[in-house]
């Protein structure tokens, strides 16, 4: 009976004991602002794998508790959410952010914290290194980087739309958008095609006659605009009004349910790159487009999926290290090798960067299609 008492007492110590019970994890996403569909998938793909987690026990026989937070799609407040969360919440584990531009800041917030931090969609090189090229160690993401994007992009282009030549216009203050614009451009001038027209915009401008009618003039094969969905459906819908009648082109900031309601008719026929395509028959895929389907009743986006993934790649790390101590974590991190993942499976190279494939998608009038799959 004495020791039944003995474990009874000890369980409840252990349960109400200043030791945390349960494992932090932390999410940053723009669940506001100016591409809140980001935010939102986001955050539905990493719910989902920390419930499917909790139900099946949690990891190491704890709990999974979240903390989300939104960052607007701003850098200032993307550090200000990882101060919140690292300082007020004790947190040290964080998916985020979506955007590079608020990951940047983000990550320089997790490192110097010695918080974890995977994102899950970031694709610019220096969320993961310094401007010096240096590696911030426990800064992970769980998609391809842009050298590769704007590679495929230009491939796809040459190659495949057989184009000699094309016009550029990018956000000359969004990291994301110029590093991809930069990458673009230099495959496609190295596999030989002509760049006639190479253009940087605002973030706040809304009238881009000035920077279309020099499209026009020069009339390329294709106009490549590597920007969120918002902004491209704007640029879209006025470049077909001054009569421009190039192939549009790109990146993964184009993947979102409002493309078409903002863009309409103007983008489609539009090709981008992006990191998974529902219609992929993986079983892993389609096992998770049922199961997205049947908790939010709308297709999961490339944004949904990476969640998932990076979420399901950090409770991974966590079971490998057992524990949730962040220097741990990130040594498992490390050295996972071909994780199981939907968007395709995850080794991390030295620079916390998963070696993945790319997908080619096509807007239609009712939706996207998928066109191809490019290897690194
Ligand atoms: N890759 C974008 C960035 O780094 C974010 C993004 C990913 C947007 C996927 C849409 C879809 O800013």
């Amino acid at each position: 009976m004495k020791k039944i008492y003995l474990i009874f007492l000890g369980i409840l110590i252990l349960a109400c004991g200043p030791q945390e019970n349960v494992i932090k994890i932390g999410l940053v996403a723009p669940l506001t602002g100016d591409v809140k569909t980001f935010g939102e998938s986001t955050k539905n793909g990493f719910l989902l794998a920390i419930e499917e987690a909790n139900a099946r026990g949690g990891i190491n026989g704890k709990q999974i508790k979240t903390f989300i937070q939104d960052d607007k799609n701003d850098p200032t407040e993307a550090t200000n959410a990882g101060s919140k969360l690292i300082n007020q919440d004790g947190v040290k584990l964080i998916i985020g952010s979506v955007s590079s531009k608020c990951s940047i800041p983000l990550s320089q917030v997790c490192q110097d914290a010695s918080a974890v931090m995977i994102s899950p969609t970031s694709t610019n090189p220096k969320v993961t290194i310094r401007d010096d090229g240096s590696r911030k160690d426990f800064i992970f993401r769980a998609c391809f980087i842009d050298p590769f994007q704007g590679m495929v992009a230009a491939k796809f282009a040459l190659e495949n739309l057989k184009a000699k030549t094309t016009a550029i216009l990018y956000d000359v203050g969004n990291d994301y958008v110029k590093g991809l614009a930069e990458f673009y451009r230099d495959n496609f001038m190295k596999g030989g095609g002509q760049v006639l027209v190479y253009e940087s915009y605002q973030k706040d401008d809304t009238d881009f006659s000035a920077l279309l009618t020099k499209v026009k003039q020069a009339n390329p094969d294709i106009l490549y605009i590597p920007d969120y969905y918002n902004k491209v459906g704007l640029i879209a819908k006025q470049a077909r009004q001054v009569g421009i009648k190039s192939i549009l082109m790109g990146g993964d900031g184009w993947d979102s349910p409002e493309m078409l309601k903002i863009a309409g008719d103007a983008i489609v026929g539009g090709y981008f790159t992006n990191h998974y395509s529902p219609d992929d028959p993986r079983p892993e895929v389609q096992e998770w487009v049922k199961k997205y389907l049947a908790k939010y009743g709308s297709m999961p986006d490339a944004l949904a999926t990476l969640a998932y993934d990076a979420t399901c790649l950090l409770l991974e790390a966590i079971k490998i290290a057992n524990s949730d101590n962040p220097v741990k974590v990130k040594e498992a991190l490390q050295g996972i090798k071909d994780f199981k993942s939907v968007s395709g499976n995850i080794s991390l190279d030295e620079f916390g960067n998963p070696i993945k494939s790319a997908v080619i998608l096509k807007y239609t009038k009712t939706g996207q299609e998928y066109v191809a799959t490019v290897t690194p």
